[in-house]
């Protein structure tokens, strides 16, 4: 499905620019659902839940255990977009890293910078309940040649999110969308976190919600 997904945005990328209505990027309302992340080497890096609250600037990414693949990532992280911090959480083992974040962007909602491309429909846009209507937007890193497309549906709901990394492609698809945050405490810092002071970080590490998978 994930092949699926991405084969269509390569070819259906010239589709369809027409409209030129769409000059401010829609911001994702409080969502809770699934996540797959996918590099285009063919490594699924994770397949998880998540909790995001587009007020207060705040997402948990879990990613299940029961989802084992060779190159997947044991990653259960909140991030405070606001306050420029994350936590890095090992539930089993009561402990957690808190770092500084470097980078805000995400790939649940679209920067405001970002370029509207193009409106499509996945499947059939004729049949009643066959298709699905998405915005594509587009836009790039300022410190590099890397750029990300985004689709969102018309209720500005993520679906996925490619970017363009020369060094290796990556692909967030996000699935079961529900609009509204199903457990608000998995977005409360955990009591065996308080105190913990700031990590170092190493020099020319960058701490973003992509780099953790990367
Ligand atoms: C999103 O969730 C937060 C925390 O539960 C809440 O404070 C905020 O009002 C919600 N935003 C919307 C638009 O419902
Ligand atoms: C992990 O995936 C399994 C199988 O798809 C599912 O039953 C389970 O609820 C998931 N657990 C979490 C924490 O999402
Ligand atoms: C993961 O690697 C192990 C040993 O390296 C191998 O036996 C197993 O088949 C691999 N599993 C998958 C899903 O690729
Ligand atoms: C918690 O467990 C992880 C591996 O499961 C280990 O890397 C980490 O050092 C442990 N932390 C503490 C404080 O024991």
């Amino acid at each position: 499905m994930l092949a699926a997904v991405t084969l269509f945005m390569f070819v259906c990328f010239t589709a369809t620019t027409n409209a030129d209505h769409h000059h401010h990027p829609c911001h994702t309302p409080n969502i809770t659902g699934l996540m797959a992340v996918m590099s285009l080497k063919g490594e699924v890096k994770a397949c998880g839940a998540f909790t995001y609250d587009s007020t207060g600037k705040k997402l948990r990414f879990r990613s299940n255990e029961s989802h084992p693949v060779n190159s997947s990532i044991g990653l259960d992280i909140l991030m405070f977009f606001d306050e420029g911090i994350f936590y890095e959480i090992d539930s089993k083992n009561q402990s957690c890293e808190k770092k500084k974040l470097h980078c805000t962007m995400h790939p649940l909602d679209i920067p405001d910078d970002a370029k509207f491309y193009a409106s499509m429909t996945t499947g059939s846009a004729s049949i009643e309940g066959e298709g699905l209507k998405v915005n594509v937007w587009t836009g790039g890193f300022t410190d590099s040649k890397d750029h990300y497309s985004m689709s969102v549906t018309m209720g500005c709901l993520p679906v996925s999110t490619l970017y363009f990394f020369e060094a290796t492609p990556f692909l967030f698809s996000i699935m079961e969308v529900e609009m509204e945050i199903k457990d608000p405490d998995l977005l409360v810092v955990p009591s065996y976190c308080h105190g913990q002071p700031l990590e170092e970080t190493p020099e020319g590490t960058i701490n973003s919600f992509l780099h953790e998978f990367i």
